[in-house]
């Protein structure tokens, strides 16, 4: 057996992949044709992320996004899926509060989106939500490392737990994380050494974005894979393709076409 194999990828099927050996893929989409070419080539799971507020909506980081916001996305992305595990980001101010909150926010996505599954950024912090929202049956993702709703914290987006403290703090977070029930976990922006070290320890799958190979998986933003955003050039980011430049220059056709009245030609009109 292998990941193609499953009609539909649940979160056994991701533990089964990890147990096997088998690398699970992971993207993000915000909407539901991007979704749907996802889905048909194979992607195991579909992240509706927070970056959706960068990446969509043109915002400098995840914080403005609201949960009406992320449970439209993921009602776009549900509609194209076929058989990828669609995770949705709870996003900042939707679970911080406290754990009904939390439990509330989960809720809603998965009543009103068809989701999966939740993710959710931090350890210790969102510990009792992360419990409350797994009770009511909702499969949890958890996400550490370089976490972008903390991101007025960090001041920074450059790679985390780099001193032994945030790296001990994030070892035992993840074992909190896997005891409550999740899972999996989402580890952005480590080191590969501390990534493949947590990803050695724990039974549940870690998907990594900037975290080196020795994890369980890798995650990236569809839209930087294909080069659809070109201001943002981390060393993890693989691409392939350069999606800004061929649409721009397709865009600048049409407009000349337009412009010297080649377009529509006799063909093209009734
Ligand atoms: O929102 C997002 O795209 C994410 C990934 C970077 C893991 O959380």
């Amino acid at each position: 057996m292998s990941g193609a194999d499953y009609k539909k990828v649940t979160t056994h099927a991701l533990l089964e992949m990890k147990q096997r050996g088998e690398k699970i893929s992971m993207l993000t989409a915000y909407d539901f044709s991007f979704a749907k070419i996802i889905d048909d080539a194979n992607i195991d799971v579909v992240l509706v992320g927070d970056s959706a507020s960068n990446v969509m909506a043109g915002h400098v980081s995840t914080l403005p996004i609201t949960l009406d916001q992320m449970i439209y996305h993921a009602q776009s992305v549900i509609r194209a899926i076929d058989r990828a595990l669609v995770v949705v980001d709870l996003p900042f101010g939707s679970y911080q509060g406290n754990s009904k909150e939390a439990l509330n926010s989960a809720i809603r996505i998965m009543k009103e989106s068809g989701a999966h599954a939740i993710k959710l950024e931090g350890g210790e912090e969102v510990l009792e939500s992360v419990k409350r929202i797994l009770s009511a049956g909702i499969p949890v993702m958890g996400h550490l490392g370089l976490t972008p709703q903390s991101i007025f914290k960090f001041g920074t987006y450059s790679v985390r737990a780099k001193e032994e403290a945030e790296a001990d703090k994030l070892r035992a977070d993840a074992r909190l994380l896997e005891d409550a029930g999740c899972f999996g976990v989402v580890l952005e922006k480590i080191p590969a050494k501390l990534a493949t070290q947590v990803t050695k320890s724990l039974n549940i799958p870690v998907i990594g974005i900037g975290a080196g190979a020795g994890v369980d998986g890798q995650v990236l933003v569809l839209h930087d894979l294909i080069g659809l955003t070109k201001e943002f050039n981390p060393r993890f980011l693989r691409r392939y393709l350069n999606l800004y430049d061929d649409v721009k220059g397709a865009v600048e056709n049409y407009i000349a076409d337009v412009k010297s009245k080649d377009f529509p030609n006799e063909e093209e009109q009734y």
